[in-house]
């Protein structure tokens, strides 16, 4: 922060002042808390992206013509920098301060190259510039922007030129997300799920009474396993790459660099050992699961080098384990972000052109899963990566691939309302659900707060509005983090109306312990009555390579927090319980738990803002509504 500040001070640009408007405000860890004076900063803001991207625009000119880059230029580029360790962060994680400053970058840049293509710059041109300013801005090493860009640069250079209304305001507007880069689109925005009007107004949360008993049904959730098939022992965890440890990336001199043998907490995924110890201690230790839910990411976090045969032989042998050590329990899987290739890009079925299909995905899963699936299952995930599945009679599952939704998948940016489709087909399969008297649960790998795009995550909030009595639980991944959400009524924002819970990662990247989850459910209501989250500490695990890790039951949910249940009106009691000063060790608890008591990150304290922030996470399920966390943030201190 220190040294952003004078760099900045230095270059005494028009980018210096508005970006110290933005650093006077406190730095907090995560963008759920705007600070105050947050919305006079943004409106500020407009004006000067535009000018901002006037500058870039006419030194990005000179240097095209002229072959070199200004004195000038090279200045914009330095001050707009990004620092090595945000790198690996997910936007929503960087600080608030940020969000102004990224969004310039992106509009200036950015908006540079689109004009540069739009006005004849061929494919190489427009690759070799972006992987210059990709180095120079150090969002990656050379060869990590090389891979990248070669991944992504057709589909990306494909929208650009089939969408050509396309604005470099609204493309960092949606990729970003954050308040700072503001969306005025209606393309974007005017579309919505045709939702059934027999739905009643949310007067109250909704309630709940199952307790934890004998005869209820016990679901596994294995999550984010990411499997590293180039991991290897000893070798370089410090390797500056979104993936590390691996063998291409040699053995470090300072052995403290050394990867360990069970994973590490750094930037790495895992090792097959961990993967095989993971699945054979649920069947070893909870042999009477009556289902596992396997919701995505088998693929590791190497996404400057996929490829297609590469994310199938790592889904194959995840897979084909799962088959060997669960044949008779059934296990429902769902995609991450990180199955396709390139990573995030999933095809909206808007586009023929057979090197941007998802196909090659849907039909390997369909493939791969109907082990487990009735064979209806098979029609709509070849067509889209998704399925619903009878369970029991009374119980359905409803397996949503909603990584569509995700602002990284530039094919948003293309056809936003094609979104729809599979919005669309969830309402209907929930309508049909309830007129049976079916209860559901509903799978997804991106929890809905987290980098969905805000249109998906308005249209999925009113269908969970109106279904809140068919649904009875929403299972996530993706944060490899052992956390919740409650959602809230968007007309009546008192009213809390259902729950998703996360099973965090058989990862340990970055900075947390591997875990799964076990959770109860009643037999006639499908509602959780409680989960325990089992996991094991990294750090020890790599003092005895030669021993399997000493995985122990972190915590019971219900035994911790004491709820009445852990329906929405349940879980509700806590976060208002959370939400003042008496329930600061608990808050702070909960962030304990929520990075599975790692080493890594317990050796940094949480703030309070830092546990406000962590708070905000769970009651924060759009990002252009942040009411709940503006409430909870005003009883907070006292
Ligand atoms: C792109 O860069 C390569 C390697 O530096 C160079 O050989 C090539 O001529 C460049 N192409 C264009 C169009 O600038
Ligand atoms: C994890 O294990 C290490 C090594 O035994 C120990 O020092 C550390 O305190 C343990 N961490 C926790 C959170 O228990």
């Amino acid at each position: 922060m220190q040294r952003n500040k004078s760099v900045l001070l230095g270059t005494a640009t028009l980018l210096s002042l508005a970006l110290l408007l933005v650093l006077q405000t406190p730095s907090v860890e995560a963008d759920r808390l705007q600070p105050k004076g947050y919305r006079e900063t943004v409106e500020k803001l407009q004006k000067y992206y535009v000018k901002f991207e006037d500058k870039v625009s006419r030194e990005f000119r000179r240097w095209k013509e002229e072959g070199t880059m200004s004195q000038h230029f090279r200045q914009l580029i330095q001050a707009s920098a990004i620092g090595k360790s945000e790198r690996a962060q997910e936007i929503r994680e960087l600080p608030t301060t940020r969000e102004g400053p990224l969004c310039a970058i992106c509009r200036g840049f950015g908006g540079s190259v689109l004009e540069f293509r739009r006005e004849g710059a061929s494919r190489e041109e427009v690759y070799n510039t972006t992987v210059e300013l990709c180095t120079m801005l150090n969002l990656q090493e050379e060869s990590i922007c090389r891979g990248l860009i070669e991944l992504n640069i057709d589909t990306i250079l494909y929208i650009v030129d089939n969408r050509p209304d396309l604005t470099s305001a609204s493309l960092c507007a949606v990729v970003f997300q954050s308040g700072a880069c503001v969306l005025d689109d209606s393309t974007f925005t005017d579309w919505q799920v045709d939702v059934d009007s027999n739905g009643t107004p949310v007067t109250a949360s909704k309630a709940g009474t199952a307790q934890r008993g004998p005869n209820d049904l016990k679901i596994v959730q294995i999550t984010d396993l990411h499997f590293d098939p180039n991991y290897r022992t000893g070798y370089n965890a410090e390797c500056g790459a979104p993936a590390c440890c691996r063998e291409s990336q040699g053995i470090p001199e300072d052995t403290s660099a050394a990867a360990g043998h069970w994973g590490d907490y750094r930037n790495c995924d895992t090792p097959w050992n961990a993967i095989e110890d993971l699945i054979d201690r649920v069947a070893e230790e909870h042999s009477d699961a009556d289902f596992v839910y396997h919701t995505g990411d088998i693929i590791d976090h190497g996404i400057w080098e996929t490829s297609i045969g590469y994310n199938v032989r790592s889904i194959n042998r995840v897979i084909s384990k799962l088959r060997d050590t669960f044949p008779e329990t059934p296990v429902y899987n769902i995609l991450g972000n990180h199955e396709a290739h390139p990573t995030n890009v999933y095809e909206l079925g808007e586009v023929t052109r057979p090197d941007f299909s998802t196909n090659w995905l849907y039909h390997l899963s369909a493939d791969l899963w109907s082990h487990w699936l009735p064979r209806a299952a098979q029609q709509t995930i070849r067509l889209g990566g998704y399925y619903t599945a009878l369970v029991r009679p009374g119980f359905r599952i409803i397996a949503l691939n909603n990584n569509d939704c995700y602002t990284f998948n530039w094919w948003i940016l293309f056809q936003p309302d094609a979104l729809k489709g599979q919005l669309q087909w969830l309402h209907d399969v929930l309508l049909q659900a309830e007129q049976a008297g079916e209860k559901v649960h509903i799978l997804a790998h991106l929890p809905i707060s987290s980098d969905c795009f805000s249109v998906w995550q308005r249209e999925y909030r009113r269908i969970l509005e109106r279904f809140r009595d068919t649904i009875s639980a929403q299972f996530h991944g993706h944060t490899h983090k052992d956390e919740f959400n409650v959602f809230y009524a968007s007309e009546n924002p008192e009213f809390a109306v259902g729950v998703a819970w996360n099973g965090g990662s058989g990862t340990a990247h970055t900075n947390v312990n591997p875990n799964y989850v076990v959770y109860y459910v009643n037999p006639e209501t499908y509602e959780v009555t409680d989960f325990e989250s089992y996991a094991y500490n990294l750090t020890s695990a790599n003092l005895t390579p030669d021993e399997r890790p000493d995985w122990f039951r972190m915590y019971s949910f219900q035994e911790e927090y004491g709820l009445s249940d852990l329906s929405p009106a349940g879980v509700d009691e806590l976060i208002q319980r959370l939400g003042t000063p008496a329930g600061r060790d608990e808050l702070r608890r909960y962030w304990e738990y929520k990075v599975k008591l790692a080493d890594a990150s317990l050796v940094s304290d949480c703030t309070e803002d830092c546990l406000l922030n962590h708070l905000c996470e769970i009651v924060t399920n759009q990002a252009d509504d942040l009411r709940k966390c503006q409430e909870l943030s005003d009883t907070f201190f006292d």
